[in-house]
């Protein structure tokens, strides 16, 4: 029997390929999300294969939920190792007409759940001395973007969080990654108007093989792929001045595509 791994947000996309590779790598995997004839489907692929699956069906705004989930998960495949908490939402924000309960849902999925999630595995992990944490993030993340002003809060809080525990934890044995993605062709990310999608965007199964890869080396962050990462990098030391007025050219009209 594996070690088991978790994937928070395992019914589709990004999850749902994070299941199948943690598989290949020999870890029995503990998948969550709210559909549960998706996550289904991910375990008979996982089984198909050759590897070993359960899920359980949890809402990430629902802390008793997910907690009661992952002990239920643990009680079969034992205790967490691995656990990647990948669960999100893209949602556009429309700053003209605010729409709290939009903020607040994007905030509690994106931000909050990450922390819900890592917070029932943690203490166990710290008490035995080993584990890998990681969180899936965005580009969206590194720089404030026009039309998502939630989402692009969610991810960078989500990050800021994941860079103070890997300080606290330091020496711990417990490692923390920081998965960072731009764009990934997902049910999440919407083509442009001409039905393309945004320059280098990713395939779900190459992002989460480097992601598997970058979470078990135990490696700090995976910012990726590099060019989008360095413009990233380079349009957040620059001041709005300079950068504002191109950021809003690009910014998405609705149906906007979801920048990583
Ligand atoms: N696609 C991109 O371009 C891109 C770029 C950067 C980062 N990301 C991030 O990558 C992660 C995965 O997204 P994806 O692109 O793979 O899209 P996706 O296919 O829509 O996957 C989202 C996953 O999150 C789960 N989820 C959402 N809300 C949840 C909730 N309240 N409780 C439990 N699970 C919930 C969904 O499951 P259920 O609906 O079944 O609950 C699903 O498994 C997200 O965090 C996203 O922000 C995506």
């Amino acid at each position: 029997m594996g070690q088991h791994a978790l994937i928070v947000g395992a019914s589709s996309g990004i999850g749902a390929a994070l299941a199948l590779e943690l598989a290949l790598e020999g870890y029995d995997v503990g998948l969550i999300a709210r559909r549960t004839d998706r996550l289904a489907e991910v375990a008979e692929r996982v089984r198909a294969r050759g590897g070993v699956a359960a899920y359980r069906a949890a809402d990430v705004n629902d802390a008793a939920q997910l907690k009661a989930a992952i002990a239920a998960l643990e009680e079969v495949l034992g205790p967490v190792e691995v656990i990647i908490a990948n669960a999100g939402i893209g949602e556009n924000t429309d700053a003209a007409n605010l729409d709290l309960a939009h903020v607040r849902r994007v905030l509690r999925t994106n931000l909050e759940g990450v922390v819900l999630a890592i917070g029932a595995v943690l203490p166990a992990m710290t008490q035995r001395g080993h584990g890998h944490i990681g969180a899936v993030t965005s580009i969206a993340g590194m720089r404030p973007i026009p039309m998502i002003a939630a989402y692009g809060a969610s991810k960078a809080g989500a990050s800021a969080f994941l860079e103070a525990l890997r300080a606290d934890l330091r020496g711990s044995g417990v490692t923390v990654t920081d998965l960072c993605p731009g764009y990934v062709k997902t049910d999440m990310l919407k083509p442009q108007e001409s039905g393309a999608y945004p320059p280098f965007t990713m395939d779900a199964g190459d992002t989460a093989r480097r992601m598997v890869r970058a979470l078990l080396a135990g490696r700090d962050s995976l910012v990726f792929p590099w060019p989008l990462a360095w413009m990233s990098r380079f349009a957040a030391m620059l001041p709005d001045a300079l950068i504002g007025p191109l950021l809003r050219r690009l910014a998405p009209k609705p149906p906007p595509a979801l920048p990583g």
